[in-house]
This record gives structure tokens, sequence and C-alpha cells, in this order.
């Protein structure tokens, strides 16, 4: 697919089949991420992948769980209150595969390289014909210290992101995004 199509509709996708994806095509994706540019070229970024509806399931019933215990009415997650204490609400939304992208300590900018490599897999996703959608309701849970320690991640590396990746349920349309708001434009 021709890079800017792909850029133009990629959208976050919230509902999947359960289809699983195959370990090479994750490998691709993962490929993708760490073409990333980087501070210094630290290339600070490290992998999980989750492939077990099992594991999904249990993630996503801790990850509602904590958010609802430390939400504030001032958080801006707190309209979420009500959806996160549905007992059917998957924050993963029947997705087959969740990767982390984590972020290793003592470099120069680890969670902005992380983050590019982020959006360098769900180019590569979208290409390949895939749905993925970025998950901050797990991301927060798993960048706590109980969240790193359940899921097996090193205690001082930063979560960075966290994306579901799967067959869209169906195919998403484009979406208006606001103009770029240009503060300043200095010329010559
Ligand atoms: C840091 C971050 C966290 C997000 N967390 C969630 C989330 O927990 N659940 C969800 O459904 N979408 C989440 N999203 C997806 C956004 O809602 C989505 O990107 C936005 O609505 C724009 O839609 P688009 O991705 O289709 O362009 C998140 C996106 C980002 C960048």
């Amino acid at each position: 697919m021709e890079l800017q199509q792909t850029i133009r509709i990629r959208r976050s996708i919230r509902s999947y089949t359960n289809k699983p994806i195959p370990q090479e095509t994750i490998r691709t994706l993962l490929n993708a991420a760490v073409q990333a540019p980087s501070a210094m070229n630290s290339q600070p970024w490290a992998f999980a992948v989750i492939q077990n509806a099992a594991a999904l399931k249990v993630l996503s019933d801790a990850s509602k769980r904590y958010l609802v215990s430390s939400l504030t009415d001032a958080s801006p997650l707190a309209k979420y209150r009500d959806l996160l204490s549905e007992p059917n609400f998957d924050v993963f939304y029947g997705a087959s595969t969740l990767v982390l992208i984590l972020a290793k300590p003592n470099n120069p900018r680890p969670l902005e390289d992380c983050q590019l490599a982020a959006e360098n897999l769900m180019l590569a996703a979208c290409d390949n014909g895939l749905g993925t959608c970025f998950i901050g309701f797990a991301n927060i849970y798993l960048d706590t210290p109980a969240g790193k320690k359940e899921q097996g991640i090193p205690e001082d590396y930063q979560v960075a992101a966290t994306i579901v990746v799967g067959e869209p349920k169906e195919p998403l349309a484009p979406m208006d995004k606001k103009p770029p708001e240009v503060v300043f434009w200095k010329e010559a």
C-alpha cells in the first residue's frame, strides 16, 4: 500500500475477530517498529507479546479493577467509570494479540523513542490489513509495580505502549482530523 494511503486509512479498531495472528506476522510488525528513529540511535525498546485469550482476559479485568479503584472525579478518565465497571467490557475488544513496547532505562529519551516505534508498528499492521488500537486503559495498569510484577516486566522498564493487533471485524471509514494548527512559520 502506498504510504500516504496507509497513514490516511489507519484507524483505532475496537472490534476484532478471534482469528490468531501468526508469529511471523507479528515479527514483521516488530521489525517495522525497530526502524523508528531514536535519540542518539539508542534503540531503547524491548517488546512483549501476549497471544493467549485467557491471559488477556485476566489482564483486562486487572486493568479495569485498578482504574476503577484509582480514578478520582477530577481524572480525565472519570467518564469511563461505568464502562470500566462493566464485567463484560474487554479493554482489548476481543483482539487475539497484545504487543507491549517497553522503554529500557538509562537511555536519553526512551519514552519518545518507543512511541515513535509504536506508530511504525501500527502503520505496518494497517499495511498488512490488520487493525490496531493503543490501549491506554491497560498501559496505565501495566506500568505500575503490580502490573509489571504480574506480567514479568523488569521493574526498571517503563511500559511505553500497549497495542492490540487483530483482524478487524469490519473496516472503518476514514475520519476527518482537525487541520494542522500552525503556531508560527518563519520564513527568510
Ligand atoms: C496514548 C493513547 C491511549 C489510548 N487509549 C485508548 C484506550 O484505552 N481505549 C481505546 O479504545 N482507545 C484508546 N486510544 C485510541 C484513541 O482513542 C484514538 O487514537 C483516537 O480516538 C483517534 O482515533 P484514530 O486512532 O482512529 O485516529 C488511545 C490512543 C492513544 C494515543
